[in-house]
């Protein structure tokens, strides 16, 4: 115990000095963001270039990225199956941190759950293998679906029975738990945020809570929209702009201050119903039909309201984005989307 103890004060000795060593240089730190060519990687990219400068932030994918991200910021290849590959990727430029973003998402995730566990799960062992041989920061995204049908619904605790029924959130689970498993057996400091369904304006990545963004692409494209949940499907959300910045905040939380490794943040609830009512105010002749499919017993395995006190409560957490300007934001931006791309 004694031991186990001294270690993990050695190791944080050292991270900590590494981090206040880049403090003191103003040295800001270099990130790395994985599977960062799908829905929150180049936003993601965006926000924290402004932050710490265009070089800073490096994003990998292994698709190709377009033009307009290569224009914004150094752009890779970077496989997490390929562990020498990633390991000559942090040595080569120097990162601290490490923003694990690919995975395949809940309701792509069952359909090809040998891929899904294989990057899920085999690429969760390489990159907190890395991070722990190179002392990088460690971020890894987890999700509302890390619960699942025995958790408390309204409102789902920061700690609860977990139990999801998806491969997806199983391998978010097992995520978390190597993530904390490392933290305390070698001092790894690993940060994971459970998202709610996140809304922007770019494609989504086959998540069970796509629909809230679909539902504006059709409805200003066709002035109509059919979703695969029921009008009275609850489920948790935010605007990926309040996403971006708690994973910021979280991120540059100082260690002292967190009480834990994996907190639940969210920002509303809403159906699929009460949406599309906020939406008519902007698109007076929208219209919306159901037709439930094998998404909606996902959703319905899923927490409706998530309980993130603790990440308020520690680290001051607070989201700015409220449903009426989320709906306002998404048919403004969507519609300047669409508008670009000439259809
Ligand atoms: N979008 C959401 O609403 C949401 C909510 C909760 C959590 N998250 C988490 O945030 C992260 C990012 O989500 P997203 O919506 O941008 O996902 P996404 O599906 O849009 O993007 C995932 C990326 O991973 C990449 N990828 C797949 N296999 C890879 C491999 N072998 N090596 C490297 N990259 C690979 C894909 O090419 C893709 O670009 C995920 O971990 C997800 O679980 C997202």
């Amino acid at each position: 115990m004694t031991l186990l103890r001294t270690t993990i004060r050695s190791v944080f000795t050292f991270n900590a000095r590494n981090y206040s060593l880049n403090l003191q240089t103003k040295r800001p730190p270099k990130i790395l963001i994985t599977g960062g060519l799908g829905q929150l990687g180049v936003e993601c990219a965006k926000y924290l270039r402004g932050k710490y400068g265009r070089d800073n932030v490096l994003l990998s994918d292994i698709i190709k990225p377009t033009t307009e991200v290569l224009n914004d910021g150094p752009c890779i290849f970077a496989d997490i199956l390929d562990f020498k590959g990633l390991q000559k990727i942090v040595v080569d430029h120097r990162v601290d941190w490490l923003i694990h973003f690919s995975a395949l998402l809940s309701a792509i995730g069952e359909q090809n759950v040998p891929l899904a566990v294989r990057v899920n799960i085999e690429g969760m062992h390489n990159v907190i293998e890395l991070a722990k041989q190179y002392g990088l920061r460690i971020f890894v995204p987890s999700t509302a679906a890390a619960f699942g049908p025995d958790s408390p619904r309204n409102p789902t605790p920061n700690i609860t029975v977990q139990r999801p029924r998806t491969i997806y959130g199983v391998s978010k689970v097992h995520a978390e738990l190597l993530g904390e498993y490392y933290f305390y057996k070698f001092g790894l400091d690993f940060r994971s945020l459970r998202f709610p369904g996140v809304i922007s304006s770019d494609v989504p990545g086959g998540g069970t809570t796509d629909y809230a963004i679909a539902i504006f692409h059709d409805a200003i494209r066709k002035g109509r929209y059919e979703c695969y949940l029921k009008p009275d499907t609850r489920l948790p959300m935010m605007h990926v702009r309040d996403a971006l910045r708690a994973l910021s905040e979280f991120l540059e939380a100082p260690n002292e201050q967190l009480n834990r490794r994996v907190y639940n943040v969210t920002s509303m609830s809403f159906t699929p119903e009460e949406l599309a009512d906020r939406m008519v105010k902007h698109l007076p002749d929208f219209q919306v039909t159901y037709k439930p499919d094998s998404r909606q017993e996902i959703a319905d395995s899923f927490p409706q309201v998530l309980d993130d006190s603790e990440a308020r409560r520690d680290w001051n957490w607070k989201p700015q984005v409220d449903f009426d300007e989320l709906v306002k934001l998404m048919v403004k931006d969507v519609t300047e989307k669409i508008t670009a791309n000439g259809f």
